[in-house]
């Protein structure tokens, strides 16, 4: 079987929805003869017409000739009947997600279609496996997972079931890559990579929101301007719509057999029960009416310059934090190369007193004040990079005055960067979600789903990730990130933060996650 399917070929689309189309379009573009199906009266037409529109748009913006987009379209049928797709060497199946209707089909294509026709399903989350029982030749059925716009979105998730062979699951990975896609092999196991691997990036911040952490705003702020992400995980859920993200994160948690790593929110259920359904239905997190204002992040009022920060211990990445503070104006000295923190920590002194400026480790501020035997301790979060970073997320131990917090604030304002106070959580925000991304991904790897570099480049292709999890964790040192871990395993007492076996073999033998 040649690695990609030759251009020229028949690919058939069946299902001619948002996906379908998207789908049909990519594969004309790239040179097939492209047949489109739906059992709904008109539904296929009408795609090709939204194809028709869309190329269009491609060519006014000057990013498609006009005479590749005409021959795209004419190269796009519309099939009244099933059996006229007999002659495809690929079916990609974009219909409703429910297994029965897509067994059901697959069982009617393999009567007719070549015995070597690979046939593809675009689910987000049923099993390939599970798919392709009974069908004759099982072995051709394989996912390929577009992302939402397909012709738009890099990734492709390669899907192989149990009784999928290699050279199919490897000639879907090459014509995908063939249409200028960024394809990765995944075993099927729920969710795949993507849609299970990312779930820490939105349970992880609806539960600082059920805390009552910080709002969402503030959150969300923190999240692109500390850790990088293009956008916070509200107006992503918000943009997604609450009822997608929630049934994506109830059916991976299902199929997990109620895993609480997976647990899904009672608060984002009640958006969903409200019909707050994100930007969709006017309302989610946010409010879109046209006269809505969002709300601004919570920052700390500007502070007064502190005199002076000493430096204890070799703060690593932070270290660009004290070089910032310098240069706005602080006199920056070099302390102790350990300090009773056990860790690197920024001594931000006032005139009388001072407070303890330290990155999270995991615990709590209170609970390093306390471990430290000191009263003022401030603990801030993970940055992507502290050079650039415009905001931190910040949380004063219990036993913090309003004194030393203002020193503390006063710093970070030096360095140009604000100060969005929280409540006193553990792993603040950014470091909690890369911790928990990084744990995910990792037990990914260790069940087979992906390697770690296919798991890092679908997190980064899929959804945007500024940095794969994996390579972050290890540019944290892995230790570090099984100790934050293993912090919000004890404070929370809860499963879902139990260790990778993955992160607690490298942590101790100090090795990497890629390799
Ligand atoms: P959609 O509801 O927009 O389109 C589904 C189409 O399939 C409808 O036009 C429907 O009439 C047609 N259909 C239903 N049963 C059929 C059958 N037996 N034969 C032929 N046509 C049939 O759905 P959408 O969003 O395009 O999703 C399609 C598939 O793609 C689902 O499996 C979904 O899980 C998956 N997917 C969806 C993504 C998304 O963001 N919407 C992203 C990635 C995958």
């Amino acid at each position: 079987m040649p690695a990609a399917l030759a251009p020229g070929s028949v690919v058939a689309v069946i299902g001619a929805g948002a996906m379908g189309a998207g789908i049909a379009q990519l594969a004309a573009l790239h040179g097939h003869r492209v047949q489109l199906h739906d059992t709904r009266f008109g539904a296929a037409e009408q795609a090709k017409q939204g194809i028709a529109a869309a190329l269009e748009k491609e060519v006014a913006r000057g990013r498609l000739e006009a005479g590749a987009a005409a021959a795209a379209l004419a190269r796009i049928a519309t099939l009244v009947t099933l059996p006229d797709a007999c002659l495809a060497s690929l079916v990609i199946e974009a219909i409703v997600e429910d297994l029965a209707a897509k067994r059901e089909l697959l069982a009617q294509l393999a009567d007719f279609v070549a015995p070597d026709c690979v046939l593809a399903s675009n689910t987000s989350s049923l099993s390939i496996t599970a798919l392709a029982a009974g069908i004759r030749h099982p072995e051709r059925v394989v996912g390929m997972h577009f992302f939402n716009p397909a012709p738009l979105l890099p990734l492709v998730e390669v899907v192989t079931g149990l009784a999928t062979s290699p050279q199919v699951a490897d000639r879907v990975f090459h014509t995908a890559a063939a249409w200028g896609k960024t394809p990765v092999h995944a075993a099927s196991t729920p969710g795949f990579i993507v849609n299970r691997c990312a779930r820490p990036f939105y349970a992880e911040a609806l539960r600082l929101y059920t805390e009552r952490a910080a709002d969402p705003a503030t959150i969300d702020a923190v999240m692109r301007e500390a850790g990088g992400f293009r956008m916070g995980p509200f107006e992503l859920m918000d943009l997604i719509g609450h009822d997608v993200n929630f049934a994506v994160t109830r059916s991976v948690w299902e199929a997990f057999f109620h895993d609480p790593r997976f647990a899904p929110s009672v608060a984002q259920q009640e958006l969903v029960a409200a019909g707050f359904l994100g930007r969709k239905s006017g309302r989610g997190f946010y409010d879109y009416a046209p006269t809505a204002v969002r709300p601004p992040p919570r920052s700390e009022p500007a502070q007064p310059l502190p005199p002076r920060v000493v430096v204890h211990g070799a703060p690593g990445a932070a270290a660009a934090l004290p070089q910032r503070m310098a240069a706005g104006g602080v006199a920056v000295e070099e302390g102790l190369p350990e300090s009773r923190f056990l860790g690197p920590v920024l001594h931000v002194g006032g005139r009388e007193g001072g407070v303890w400026l330290a990155p999270t480790d995991g615990r709590t501020a209170t609970m390093r004040a306390v471990a430290a035997g000191v009263r003022d301790v401030v603990v801030f979060d993970l940055a992507l990079d502290y050079a650039t970073a415009t905001r931190l997320a910040v949380a004063r131990a219990d036993t913090c005055s309003d004194e030393a917090l203002a020193l503390a604030v006063g710093a970070l304002r030096a360095a140009g960067i604000a100060a969005s106070r929280f409540d006193d959580v553990p792993a603040l925000a950014v470091m909690r979600t890369v911790a928990m991304l990084a744990n995910e991904a990792a037990d990914a790897v260790v069940q087979g789903v992906a390697g770690p570099v296919a798991v890092d480049l679908a997190l980064q292709k899929g959804v945007a990730y500024p940095r794969g999890p994996l390579a972050w964790a290890d540019a944290l040192g892995v230790a570090a990130v099984r100790d934050v871990l293993v912090h919000l395993a004890g404070h929370y007492g809860e499963d879902r933060y139990r260790l990778s076996p993955l992160i607690a073999r490298r942590a101790a033998t100090g090795g990497r996650l890629h390799g």
